[in-house]
């Protein structure tokens, strides 16, 4: 199994189980997280932040459907992706942003790394507009988007139950062309 597809899984898994950021209720496993990781390429891209200096291991056994083996994945701070927002054609040059950065690393200014990464890259691979979705409440994933430059332009209401609880999702847009 790639290290990457790992550590997407490692940090992803934590986000579905603690926090309301993604819709998904189950873990995705490292193989589900291969196939994604397949769907994108050097068009719609996938981006991994890795701490140069991190030495050691990570225990991650036991975790649903993460084996000993991601140790491997202890290195990465967080992930961004740059993913289809449809597969109609009409629709190749826009892309849906996301951002899952490791508990231990979030406020350290990974996620505003990845952001540049993602904007530089959309830029230059000729992307027209940017969607995020971003669920209500959740103000770093807002500022982090709202710092450069997306404006939200609409709001779905209580399209999502997690934990209990009805949740609304921002739609974040950015013009990368005018
Ligand atoms: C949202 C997330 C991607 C932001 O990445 P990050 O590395 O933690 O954020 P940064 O340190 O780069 O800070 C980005 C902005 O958010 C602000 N911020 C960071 N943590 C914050 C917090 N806990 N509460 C409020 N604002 C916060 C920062 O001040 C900064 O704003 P500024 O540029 O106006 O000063 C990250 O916290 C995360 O992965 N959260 C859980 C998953 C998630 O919510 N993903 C987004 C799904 S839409």
């Amino acid at each position: 199994m790639p290290d990457d597809a790992l550590a997407f899984a490692a940090i992803y898994d934590d986000a579905v189980r603690t926090t309301t950021a993604t819709f998904d209720t189950e873990p995705k496993t490292v193989a589900d997280r291969a196939i994604w990781l397949a769907t994108h390429d050097e068009r719609f891209s996938a981006f991994i932040a890795e701490d140069p200096a991190w030495v050691g291991s990570v225990d991650l056994v036991g975790e649903e459907g993460i084996p000993p083996s991601a140790s491997c994945a202890g290195a990465a701070l967080g992930w961004a992706s740059l993913s289809r927002w449809s597969d109609r054609c009409a629709y190749d040059a826009t892309g849906e942003t996301s951002f899952y950065i490791r508990p231990d690393a979030r406020g350290r200014r990974v996620g505003t790394l990845l952001m540049d990464a993602v904007l530089a890259h959309a830029r230059s691979a000729g992307f027209h507009v940017l969607l995020a979705r971003i669920v209500t409440g959740n103000e770093a994933s807002e500022r982090l988007h709202v710092r450069c430059g997306f404006v939200r332009v609409g709001v779905m209401h209580e399209v999502g139950k997690k934990f209990g609880r009805w949740l609304d999702v921002g739609l974040w847009e950015l013009m990368l062309e005018k």
